[in-house]
């Protein structure tokens, strides 16, 4: 489905377009010239109106984007409450990557998700598992799942909303999870990176760099990805 192989080390950060902050009314156009100037993936913001106070997009626009985008990896960042409800949707929509957030497992919510089981299905479902915390959770609920993720993402913005400002805090559970992952998993930051804040980051071990309004605002856009590859 995908050309990206992201259980490998890559030899760079690789960039994730969040296409949040496109045009939505020409979505194609703007997946297209981000792919064309060296995006590496697309990051999919998916919101529920509850886990945080914004409606974003769901399966259908993952529909939409697999249908015109065969080959690209489709990141899905599910901020919602029930992510178990949504598996076989975004599974059959062509996601390649799902992700839900620590904050809506157990035992946070004693009648939240069962974080063994709903990466169990993700899988089963085909596609790669992620875990998400956000800047007030500590990463320690991470630890038992570690092994089985593809994807760590660790938010350096409280979620809802592009265009927001970095939190350095957070770069401290960057290097707490760098630590304890294999080789096979990914760890992604999301929120505020820019070529300013990014290299923060990736030295702290970040190798996917997620970016919606520093990459989709900016006047040159391949000089904005440029900098995050070489960050
Ligand atoms: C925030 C989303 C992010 C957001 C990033 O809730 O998860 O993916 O689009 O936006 P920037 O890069 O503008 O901070
Ligand atoms: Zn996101």
């Amino acid at each position: 489905m995908s050309r990206l192989q992201i259980t490998q080390p890559p030899p760079r950060p690789l960039v994730a377009a969040s296409i949040l902050s496109a045009d939505f009314a020409h979505m194609a156009r703007e997946c297209t010239d981000v792919l064309g100037k060296g995006a590496d993936l697309l990051h999919v913001d998916v919101m529920d109106g509850h886990f945080v106070s914004n409606l974003t997009m769901g399966v259908d626009m993952c529909r939409a984007l697999r249908r015109h985008f065969p080959d690209v990896y489709l990141d899905v960042h599910l901020m919602v409450e029930r992510p178990g409800d949504y598996v076989d949707m975004f599974a059959k929509a062509g996601a390649s990557l799902l992700s839900f957030h620590l904050e809506v497992c157990k035992p946070t919510r004693p009648d939240g998700v069962d974080a063994a089981e709903l990466i169990g299905r993700i899988h089963d479902a085909g596609m790669g598992a992620g875990m998400v915390v956000n800047p007030p959770t500590g990463p320690e609920g991470l630890a038992p799942y570690l092994d089985q993720l593809e994807l760590v993402l660790i938010m350096s913005v409280n979620p809802g909303r592009s265009g927001q400002k970095f939190i350095p805090e957070v770069l401290d559970k960057a290097r707490w999870a760098k630590s304890r992952i294999g080789p096979g998993t990914r760890l992604e930051m999301d929120g505020g990176l820019n070529p300013q804040t990014a290299p923060q980051a990736v030295a702290a071990g970040v190798d996917v760099l997620v970016t919606a309004s520093a990459l989709f605002g900016a006047e040159d856009r391949a000089a904005v990805i440029r900098q995050l590859h070489e960050a």
